[in-house]
């Protein structure tokens, strides 16, 4: 798909796979909508990125905040695009293994949590941003748009303690096949992108050389953590290529634990 004349809305935008994704596009002729609730790297993004690129604040647990960005992007030109690569608050249960060492269980308040920030607001953002597509012209090759979410290797392996973070990315993969079915006869396609483990905000607190020294053997190879850009570049594959629709593809250097 010709991503140029049309624009493209990526959700935590000013993080690390957002922030990688929107350069990339950009750097397309899109015009972007950073949409995040990290106010001073999203201005300082889209800045950056030029072209008419907008900062919206956008907070992904809001649909009328969703629907704003939607809106925001659709003003800019049609849209094409909606990189859906956001993170979300933290809950009040720390979580850990189902049942913990003290004999406490993990909350079903804490399962929900997640399932609220990774899956219900990945519904959120795909069923807006394709209704908004659906009412696009269609390029000549007869597409719409494209919907690109964001799983995790966890959805299909995850560790121990990850039950509700990999229940919410199992539904990420699962959701990849079943809007590409539904969005198909409006010319929408859908795919998701499983990363392994990257070097991306979401590390800021351990700091880059101790998440590179726990995280980094794990990787088959190379032996390192994933750079940002690296998901960018599939992102931007994504949306080029129209054959890719319905799955999701892993990113992970081998990694399987
Ligand atoms: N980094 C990894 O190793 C990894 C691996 C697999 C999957 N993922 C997934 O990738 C996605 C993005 O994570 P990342 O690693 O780029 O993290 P990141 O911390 O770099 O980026 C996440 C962004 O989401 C934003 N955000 C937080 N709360 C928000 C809210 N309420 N509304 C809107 N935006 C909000 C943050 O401000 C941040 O900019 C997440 O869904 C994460 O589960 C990450």
């Amino acid at each position: 798909m010709d991503i140029s004349g049309g624009s493209v809305l990526v959700t935590g935008g000013a993080g690390g796979f957002g922030s990688a994704a929107a350069r990339r596009l950009g750097g397309l002729g899109a015009k972007v909508v950073v949409a995040d609730v990290a106010d001073e790297r999203g201005e300082a993004l889209a800045s950056e990125i030029g072209n008419g690129a907008q900062y919206v604040r956008t907070d992904i647990m809001s649909e009328d905040s969703i629907v704003n960005a939607v809106e925001a992007a659709c003003r800019l030109a049609p849209l094409r695009a909606a990189i859906i690569a956001h993170g979300g608050p933290l809950p009040d249960d720390p979580g850990g293994r189902t049942i913990r060492k003290d004999g406490s269980r993990v909350s079903v308040a804490h399962f929900a949590h997640y399932l609220s920030v990774y899956l219900t607001s990945a519904y959120c953002v795909s069923s807006v941003a394709a209704e908004a597509m659906a009412k696009n012209e269609p390029l000549r090759s007869n597409q719409r748009g494209v919907i690109v979410n964001t799983a995790s290797i966890a959805g299909f392996e995850g560790q121990p303690g990850q039950v509700p973070y990999g229940a919410a990315k199992g539904g990420i993969i699962s959701m990849a096949l079943n809007l590409a079915r539904d969005l198909a006869p409006l010319g929408i396609r859908s795919m998701a992108i499983a990363p392994g483990t990257f070097l991306t905000y979401a590390f800021a607190q351990m700091g880059n050389e101790a998440a590179q020294e726990r995280f980094g053997p794990l990787v088959l190879n190379p032996k390192r953590m994933g750079d940002p850009d690296e998901y960018g570049m599939l992102a931007q594959q994504i949306v080029e290529n129209d054959f890719l629709n319905a799955t999701t593809i892993r990113l992970d250097g081998g990694q399987r634990f």
